[in-house]
């Protein structure tokens, strides 16, 4: 990966996935981000937006930082539109099989560099990195419910996880 990273990508925007897109829009980051359901990607982009109101309205955005986190959204229904990304977080349903054939989609779409990081919360990173032929570029990010609020994220690695995208995963994280 790229010493910085400006462009994350989002699969699933459910409670976890709109959560971790918000976080990276208000850290200045470009985010895509889709969903195989188009109502629960218009429900992410409706909520995300609230809250950025939200925090608007709190003084804790100005309204010109909102309003730039906000156009750095780019929701999509094509996974092609995230090979730009520089890494990629899935939040998607809780299944290994489903979580591989999504892996295996990333794998082919994502530039070389590019990270895939799995939220999940009991599948193992080494079986989901077997998927690709990256798995030294696979890792779990695990957030806590909700994103914005709870500031731990766990990072795993699978046995094949290299230091470099464990150094360049805890510094997104931070
Ligand atoms: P959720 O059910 O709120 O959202 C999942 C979203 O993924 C849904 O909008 C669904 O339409 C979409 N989706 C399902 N299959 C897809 C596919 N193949 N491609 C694209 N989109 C797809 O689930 P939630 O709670 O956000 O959990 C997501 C992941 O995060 C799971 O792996 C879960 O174990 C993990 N997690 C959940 C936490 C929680 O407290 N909810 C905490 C930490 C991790």
């Amino acid at each position: 990966m790229a010493a910085e990273c400006e462009a994350i990508g989002v699969v699933g925007g459910g409670q976890m996935g709109s959560g971790i897109a918000q976080l990276g829009l208000v850290h200045g980051l470009h985010v895509y981000l889709s969903d195989s359901d188009p109502e629960a990607l218009a429900r992410a982009s409706k909520s995300i937006s609230s809250s950025i109101q939200r925090l608007i309205s709190k003084g804790n955005l100005s309204e010109a930082e909102g309003s730039a986190a906000l156009q750095r959204l780019h929701c999509t229904s094509s996974l092609e539109e995230m090979n730009g990304c520089d890494v990629i977080i899935e939040a998607i349903v809780e299944s290994e099989e489903v979580k591989k054939k999504l892996f295996v989609e990333l794998d082919r779409i994502a530039k070389a560099p590019a990270i895939l990081a799995s939220n999940t919360s009991s599948i193992s990173i080494t079986r989901l990195a077997s998927a690709t032929k990256r798995p030294a570029q696979v890792i779990g990010m695990h957030f806590m419910n909700p994103p914005p609020v709870m500031k731990l994220v766990e990072i795993i690695r699978g046995v094949n996880t290299s230091d470099e995208t464990f150094l360049a995963t805890k510094a997104l994280a931070e």
